[in-house]
């Protein structure tokens, strides 16, 4: 079939909800959005272990140190999954990871704020992986495939994220005076950041258009956002916390919170690399990569000796 042709079936299938699957015809304009926002939805969940992984050696109890555990290394699972969803466009995964190490590729800016005591673990659970849920969730109904698959097992573990950052939250708002008021000082601080997650404002996104056009997205930037917000309020609220926005009301005509203007300075000035804690995210995964060199050349070397080996069995049948 002629380009045009392929472009308007490629389309109709996206009309018809027909999922995109890897060995399908797709514009490469396609592909290269989907290896983009898959890529860096990975180097997210990736990176996003740091912040958390500083917290398990200082965990207040056994069970806290197993849950985070647990947390985090789902977080590993979750980027490795979003790995291979990018291979299965063509992409390499070892290019992928360099793009992010040398800042061609973006990862989440929320990873870039430091975790300063143990109820930021809680408002990373409650805030970030709540974000990311009302996301994800979105995600799950996403034109390609691969994609939307890989997000129905990370959701369901997400919602256990989720559940047990607010138990912290919760654990901390009933306790002593100062626990009360370390839980009130992260969600001061991790508040504006978790909103800033869901990206630039509808009209000042770059892709919106295009990824609405091929069902990539299914809800635009802000959609989630306020998503998001009116489902988080009413929780601030049981934990006795109050949100850091004086501007914050009900608005019963629109049927969803008022909220203030997000400072988006912060948020591109934290994207170009310039947030608290950018450059030390960066160099701990250059060391990691830097320190696995040698695992990934050890398994480059038996896969190229057990392929020479078959190889020569296969002659010597043949002879
Ligand atoms: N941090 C860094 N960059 C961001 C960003 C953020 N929070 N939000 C948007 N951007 C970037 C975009 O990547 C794009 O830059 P690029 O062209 O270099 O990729 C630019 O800002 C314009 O933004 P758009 O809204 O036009 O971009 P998208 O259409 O891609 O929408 C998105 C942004 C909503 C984040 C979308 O990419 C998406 O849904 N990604 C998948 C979900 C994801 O990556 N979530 C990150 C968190 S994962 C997580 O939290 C793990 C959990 O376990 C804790």
């Amino acid at each position: 079939m002629k380009e045009q042709n392929l472009e308007a079936h490629f389309q109709a299938k996206i009309d018809a909800e027909i999922k995109i699957e890897p060995k399908d015809w797709m514009p490469d304009e396609y592909r290269k959005t989907l290896i983009r926002q898959i890529s860096q939805h990975a180097h997210s969940e990736i990176v996003g272990m740091l912040p958390e992984g500083n917290w398990i050696t200082r965990a207040p109890s056994l069970r806290r140190k197993l849950i985070l555990l647990a947390k985090v290394q789902d977080e590993a699972g979750h980027g490795l999954y979003l790995y291979s969803a990018a291979e299965t466009l063509g992409a390499d995964r070892g290019d992928l990871v360099l793009q992010m190490l040398n800042g061609k590729a973006k990862y989440s800016s929320i990873f870039n704020y430091p975790t300063l005591n143990w109820a930021d673990i809680g408002a990373i659970g409650w805030l970030v992986d709540g974000a990311a849920i009302t996301n994800q969730v979105m995600l799950t109904r996403t034109s390609y495939g691969p994609y939307a698959r890989a997000m129905v097992r990370i959701c369901k573990e997400e919602s256990f994220h989720q559940r047990q950052g607010y138990e912290i939250m919760l654990a901390m708002s009933r306790g002593s005076e100062e626990q009360k008021q370390m839980a009130q000082d992260s969600l001061n601080r991790w508040w504006w950041p978790s909103l800033m997650m869901f990206g630039p404002h509808d009209g000042e996104s770059s892709h919106s258009e295009q990824a609405f056009k091929w069902k990539i997205k299914r809800k635009s930037n802000d959609e989630l956002r306020q998503q998001f917000v009116d489902a988080t309020i009413p929780q601030a609220g049981l934990l006795g916390l109050t949100v850091p926005d004086p501007a914050l009301r009900w608005n019963a005509e629109r049927g969803h919170y008022d909220f203030s203007p997000i400072n988006w300075d912060e948020f591109w000035n934290v994207v170009k690399g310039n947030g608290p804690c950018n450059r030390e995210r960066i160099a701990a995964r250059q060391k990691a990569c830097d320190d696995g060199a040698w695992v990934r050349e050890a398994a480059l070397a038996y896969a190229e000796k057990k392929e020479q080996k078959q190889i020569g069995a296969r002659q010597t049948a043949a002879a």
